[in-house]
């Protein structure tokens, strides 16, 4: 084997390994690099605070509280069947509604509506909260989380994309109207 042989070897040998190490250097840092833009940039897409219309005034009667059913605006690829969620919708009077989101303030359990005694219900940890979504008792330190919404036309659409949170509850209380 010459001298020149072997190094031609070794310099193929080391693009391929310096080829090698750039793709899975860009296998680790790209999906890295797009969640931390995502921290950034979520909320400057149209989706992620889109108005979704949960249907027509007429579907939720004076007085009552009711589910309704929306598709999450912001969709990644591997949301599947969760980009369908549930909120309660009060109706008050007239335009004047709370809409809340189904998720107990506490971890998140989906709390249940009892017409009957007039309380949302967690079966998780026996959270429960008034008809107006305030805390009532068990381990929730505040309220139901609320969606800003607005009746436009007959139609009653909340401000939906990105589920409300302590962190963002004060967001969504100034952009919306005001919270119970
Ligand atoms: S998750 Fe509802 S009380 Fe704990």
């Amino acid at each position: 084997m010459s001298n020149d042989s072997w190094l031609t070897r070794r310099d193929f040998l080391m693009k391929v390994g310096i080829l090698f190490n750039g793709l899975v250097t860009a296998a680790l840092v790209v999906p890295i690099a797009r969640f931390l833009a995502a921290s950034i940039t979520r909320g400057e897409g149209k989706a992620y605070f889109s108005w979704v219309p949960l249907g027509p005034v007429t579907g939720f009667p004076e007085g009552e509280t009711r589910l309704a059913t929306f598709r999450n605006p912001y969709v990644m690829p591997s949301d599947g069947k969760t980009v369908d969620t549930a909120c309660w919708v009060r109706r008050i009077r007239g335009d004047q509604f709370q809409v809340f989101a189904v998720n107990c303030a506490h971890l998140g359990c989906p709390v249940r509506w009892f017409p009957q005694s007039g309380l949302f219900l967690c079966p998780c940890h026996g959270g429960a909260y008034y008809r107006d979504g305030t805390r009532a008792s068990g381990p929730p330190e505040r309220g139901l989380f609320e969606y800003p919404y607005r009746v436009e036309n007959g139609i009653i659409a909340i401000e939906a994309g990105e589920l409300p949170t302590p962190g963002a509850s004060a967001d969504l209380g100034r952009r919306g109207p005001p919270c119970a």
